[in-house]
């Protein structure tokens, strides 16, 4: 019933021409590939040369965050409107090297996330714990403190609202939870959907993992009941790769 969703995110890597090479080849290698819903998150400097390379092409492009003001005296920043403008249809939003590095908190993300929405874009919010917090008991209450983003919003937005649990343990160190540990959090996620927003949400909302998905570990996550695809940070920057995870979350 919920089409699985992988998204690649580039994070910083990519000039324009090593991103147009590789969409075009995700193009030409996922166009025969059906029954997952596939997005790239390039720099905000390649979105619009991808957005254009892919305009015949079901592949929806994402941007890796978004500020919450449509316009005004904000250096730096970048608006909804705008990524709408240069042919995003998504925004990462609250991604854990955004809390960790530039200062993401919680009420940004919820300004961040409801902003996105209110503009017409999906937004991926992304939640997960330390392995301090981890190791402490605390995942879940971490996780539903992240999960506060989202209060509030109805089933209006339940197509274009997509959860990206990602232990901020897992990402990057080629260290992935087990698809148990991943299927645990993602019960827990569907469950608060239900009780805060409703059993409609909780059906409809995709939960994506995140955290060293890899053409080998990717099967056995898709699998989990709860997973509803993934978002794919190293293993997005080569087609051959991220194409096998693609093809991985397709319902079997
Ligand atoms: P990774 O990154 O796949 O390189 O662990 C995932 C992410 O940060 O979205």
């Amino acid at each position: 019933m919920r089409t699985p969703f992988v998204v690649g995110n580039w994070k910083l890597h990519k000039h324009v021409a090593d991103a147009l090479a590789l969409v075009t080849e995700l193009k030409n290698q996922l166009a025969a590939v059906k029954g997952v819903a596939v997005g790239v998150a390039p720099p905000f400097t390649a979105l619009y040369p991808v957005a254009k390379r892919l305009e015949d092409s079901p592949i929806a492009v994402a941007s890796q965050d978004c500020y919450w003001e449509e316009k005004g005296a904000f250096t730096g920043e970048v608006a909804p409107g705008m990524l709408k403008d240069v042919g995003c249809t998504w925004a990462i939003i609250g991604h854990s090297e955004r809390r960790q590095f530039f200062g993401e908190t919680d009420d940004t993300v919820a300004k961040k996330a409801r902003a996105a929405l209110a503009a017409g874009l999906g937004a991926i919010v992304c939640v997960g714990e330390t392995l301090a917090q981890r190791d402490a008991g605390t995942t879940t209450a971490v996780v539903e403190t992240h999960l506060g983003a989202l209060r509030g919003l109805g089933v209006e937005v339940a197509d274009r609202l997509v959860i990206a649990y990602e232990p901020v343990w897992a990402i990057g160190t080629g260290r992935t939870a087990t698809p148990g540990q991943a299927q645990e959090v993602h019960a827990f996620i569907r469950g608060w959907l239900g009780k805060e927003l409703g059993p409609a949400m909780a059906a409809a909302v995709r939960i994506q993992y995140g955290g060293s998905v890899k053409p080998d570990n990717a099967a056995e996550l898709m699998r989990q009941p709860d997973i509803d695809g993934a978002l794919v940070g190293g293993a997005s920057l080569q087609a051959a790769d991220f194409v096998a995870i693609c093809k991985a979350a397709r319902p079997s």
